[in-house]
């Protein structure tokens, strides 16, 4: 089902759009009302007006967050679609979950031209419009039916061992199909909200497409029935924060290859057509896939739980960890992008050079206190060379169209890694070091 919710960031999906967008594929099976959001998406009037013919009470048909295709259209500004709508009698004043009208929604967005047409037409302006934090595209229709759905009596409970417990609920370790992976039970006091079940399985049929060496691989989820189940590939090296908590400061080569994994993950997550914003990237959030390398996992989950019940959420489980890592935006509840990420990693790379977590021996929500006034933690680690120390500058800085993408935050650590690399020792263990130690005598 289509949606345009407030509730999270952008997340076309220009692959499949490109498809869908003239004959999808299996339109047999795909909801009228999303192949209707997705025409008026695309401005495509000669394929919306097509649906409208065929079935003319689509024109008020909405979607789970009771958006119509008019507020589609007033959103994103398609004139054309809008004056099609309107002819075929769309609710001008129908109101979304929010209680926002279309002319609510284009003025938000401060559509002049759209905000005059839906005028004329009778339109109101309702609802709190202009509060939108985490404005969402149309996602492209999918078929009805879920290839990722995972039926719970596969995953073998018997054997599973609880290894972690975060703001979502339990995390597990066990086994399904005979392989190992960890599974993260949803709360109920999360999974009993109808519309958090329906953008789980949303975000859920985004999640499960991607693949990159350094993001952990989702396999799948359970949302037919209760509890709401999450399935990914389980690494057994474990977290960064407890590697870290083991090793003390890491060597800058080591922070910057580490560092370098994260930013590779999260290059691809922020790069189109699926645009993911982590909003909860901290050490224990990122995992080991052996001593070199690194996965960043518990992407796209975040933005199940709104900005405004953050804290709520955070009091309730007492998973407070993430405020250390936390960009000021999210903090002071203020409208955020890909930066808020880029101001995490800022904070792991100083903490893998120093050995200690940012505003160490403060409790974590006074420490995101603090960085939202504007306070940063001191760098004194030797190996933070001037450069490393200027990226970690650039990332957490106040002002988030200052901070670098990922993909420059790469450009500018592949130098510094091939430097360090030359001023390190060679790879020949053979040539520093005694026989003895080479052969283990
Ligand atoms: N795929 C995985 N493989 C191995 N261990 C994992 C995996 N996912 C999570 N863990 C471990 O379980 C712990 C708890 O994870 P969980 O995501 O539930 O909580 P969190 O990361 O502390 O907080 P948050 O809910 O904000 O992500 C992690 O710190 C990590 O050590
Ligand atoms: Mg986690």
């Amino acid at each position: 089902m289509a949606e345009a919710s407030p509730r999270s960031p952008v997340s076309p999906s220009a692959s499949d759009s490109s498809k869908s967008a003239s004959a999808p594929p299996d339109s047999h099976r795909i909801s009228q009302t999303s192949l209707l959001f997705w025409h008026t998406r695309n401005n495509d009037v000669k394929n919306v007006e097509r649906l409208l013919q065929d079935n003319l009470s689509l024109v008020s048909a909405h979607d789970y967050d009771n958006r119509t295709a008019l507020h589609v259209a007033a959103f994103f500004n398609r004139i054309e679609v809008a004056e099609l709508l309107l002819r075929y009698k769309a609710p001008v004043n129908a109101t979304d979950r929010w209680g926002n009208s279309p002319l609510a929604d284009a003025e938000s967005e401060g559509h002049g031209e759209m905000a005059d047409l839906l005028k004329k037409y009778g339109g109101r302006v309702m609802g709190s419009h202009g509060s939108r934090l985490e404005p969402k595209d149309v996602a492209p229709p999918v078929p009805q039916r879920c290839d990722w759905e995972i039926d719970p009596n596969e995953i073998d409970f018997q054997k599973s061992t609880i290894i972690g417990k975060g703001s979502f609920g339990e995390i597990r370790k066990t086994v399904w199909r005979g392989t190992s992976v960890a599974v993260k039970t949803i709360l109920p006091s999360l999974s009993d909200d109808k519309l958090i079940v329906e953008d789980f399985k949303h975000e859920v049929e985004l999640l499960v497409k991607l693949r990159h060496p350094n993001i952990v691989q989702f396999l799948g989820a359970v949302t037919i029935r209760k509890p709401l189940m999450l399935v990914t590939e389980y690494l057994k090296m474990g977290d960064l924060h407890q590697y870290m908590k083991n090793k003390g400061p890491l060597p800058a080569i080591k922070a910057v290859d580490f560092a370098l994994d994260i930013a590779r993950g999260m290059t691809f997550l922020h790069t189109g057509p699926n645009v993911i914003i982590h909003r909860d990237l901290k050490p224990r959030n990122v995992l080991l896939v052996d001593e070199r390398h690194l996965k960043v996992g518990d992407f796209g989950l975040s933005k199940l739980i709104t900005v405004k019940n953050l804290h709520e959420v955070y009091k309730l489980t007492g998973e407070t960890g993430s405020y250390r890592y936390m960009a000021p935006e999210v903090f002071r509840h203020r409208a955020y992008d890909t930066k808020v990420d880029v101001f995490s990693f800022g904070m792991i790379l100083y903490e893998m050079l120093e050995g200690i977590p940012p505003f160490q021996g403060i409790e974590p929500y006074e420490a995101a206190r603090a960085v939202s006034t504007g306070e940063r933690p001191e760098i004194t680690a030797r190996t933070c060379t001037p450069a490393l120390k200027h990226i970690i500058k650039l990332c957490w800085h106040k002002d988030k169209d200052q901070r670098p993408t990922f993909a420059k935050i790469l450009e500018i650590l592949e130098p510094i890694r091939n430097e360090l690399d030359s001023q390190h020792e060679p790879h020949f263990p053979f040539f520093h070091h005694s026989p003895k130690s080479v052969h283990g005598l």
